[in-house]
């Protein structure tokens, strides 16, 4: 297993380009399930989550091609329809197949998902909103099975908004008979992003981005050619990096629509943040202030910059009280920022944050994919060498992350294999 080892202390200058983003090119690969036929997709994002995906539709005999940042499926003799638990276990989104897989083939068998270890993380609401649609279900060692002769539109009002729920839904309607109205949704840009996608497919999709979607099922759709949205995530996390550093960074791709939220609590801490050209510069204050924040669904500010966001605040000045709502068990990496001498209480979902003065370096193991890019980023801060062991965590993720903050003046390097 690879490492990270950074010696902190030195402010990011520079440019650096976000890229594609991970979490909306996933339901868009699984939407090329839904036609017969090659989809193109360009400006992919070489993850450790992409290749799991692209191997998982390969298995279940679509032609998946690389060339470069173009990522080619061709799903026209797909004849298995099903996700293995050997493939399905390092990634919950691989969830995702379910809902085009049985919309177009009628039937599906896909192991229960893995991913994060950041809480429960149940599927119910995909279940009993894929039920509504006629789907008969059932779980047996550890896999769902459904089975469906054609979906048939219905209203479901799903009891919290669910991200992968919303997608898989939104794709599962696309070919189903009659109208779908699904109540309560995600609103997340990659939502967008993908009834963007099912459209060009020639889905009737609209609303994404409120809280209600109708679909208006049709009964073929044809592949689709698309660039992928910029990572949102991404970018706030190298904003965060600049942050932390006290750094001056344009981050190009950065799109301040996506980041409303997290762009808000930056400048509260200090930060001075402007749109310039299709990207945002932002140039962070010597000592950040305290701040407060509670993780929402979109437009709130996300979970998964929740770690990054605290690793800031652990060198502000004052203390700052940080709230998680979205998952449980996702203040894993305050134990590893203790250990670099942070000072962070946790009680119950609340974590209070107290700047201290001074980071220093430690050997610290990430443990999630958040997580770990909060820790890389308390290294740009800490004094002295700091090794993240198990990285393949931040792989998932982020594309080269120590390359571009390399090239913004991190002294920073990839060890390999090591614990
Ligand atoms: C997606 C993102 C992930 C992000 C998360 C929240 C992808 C591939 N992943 O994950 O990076 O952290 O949104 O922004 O896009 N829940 C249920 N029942 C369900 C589904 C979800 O109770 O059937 C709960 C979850 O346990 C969690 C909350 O709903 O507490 C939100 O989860 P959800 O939006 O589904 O997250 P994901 O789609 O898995």
């Amino acid at each position: 297993m690879d490492a990270i080892e950074i010696t902190g202390g030195r402010p990011l200058r520079g440019e650096v380009t976000v890229s594609g983003s991970k979490n909306a090119t996933l339901p868009q690969i699984a939407a090329a399930l839904l036609a017969p036929g090659r989809s193109v997709f360009r400006g992919v994002p070489d993850l450790a989550d992409i290749r799991t995906l692209g191997r998982l539709l390969a298995h279940m005999g679509a032609r998946v091609e690389r060339d470069g940042d173009t990522l080619s499926i061709d799903a026209a003799d797909v004849g298995t329809p099903e996700a293995p638990y050997e493939l399905v276990k390092t990634m919950r989104a691989s969830v995702l197949v379910l809902g085009p897989l049985v919309a177009r083939f009628g039937r599906a068998r896909v192991s229960l998902p893995g991913g994060c270890a950041i809480g429960a993380r149940p599927i119910d609401q995909h279940l009993k909103a894929l039920e509504a649609l006629g789907a008969r279900i059932e779980l047996s060692h550890g896999y769902v099975e459904a089975k469906a002769d054609r979906l048939r539109g219905a209203r479901i009002l799903f009891d919290l908004p669910t991200v992968t729920g919303t997608e898989n839904l939104m794709m599962a309607a696309a070919l189903a008979e009659g109208r779908t109205l699904l109540e309560n949704c995600a609103r997340e840009p990659e939502i967008v992003a993908l009834a963007d996608a099912l459209n060009s497919m020639g889905a009737q999709v609209q609303g994404a981005g409120g809280s209600a979607i109708t679909i208006d099922g049709v009964t073929a759709l044809r592949p689709m050619d698309l660039a992928v949205i910029p990572d949102r995530i991404e970018a706030g996390t190298l904003l965060a990096a600049a942050l932390i550093t006290g750094g001056d960074v344009l981050v190009r791709g950065a799109r301040a629509e996506d980041l409303e939220a997290p762009l808000a609590k930056m400048r509260e801490a200090g930060a001075e943040i402007s749109v310039e050209g299709a990207g945002l510069h932002i140039v962070a204050p010597q000592r950040l202030e305290a701040v407060d924040f509670i993780t929402a669904p979109f437009p709130g500010f996300p979970t998964d910059l929740q770690a990054q966001l605290m690793a800031c605040l652990s060198v502000a000045r004052g203390a700052s009280r940080v709230v998680e709502t979205v998952f449980e068990n996702r203040f894993m990496h305050v134990q590893e920022l203790s250990r670099m001498g942070a000072d962070i209480a946790i009680d119950g979902h609340t974590a209070v944050v107290r700047g201290v003065d001074h980071l220093s370096a430690a050997p610290v193991m990430a443990t999630d994919l958040r997580a770990s890019a909060s820790l890389v980023l308390a290294g740009l801060r800490a004094e002295g060498t700091t090794t993240v062991h198990r990285v393949y965590h931040l792989d998932r993720g982020y594309q080269a992350l120590e390359t571009k903050l390399a090239a913004l003046g991190a002294s920073i390097r990839r060890v390999k294999g090591t614990l």
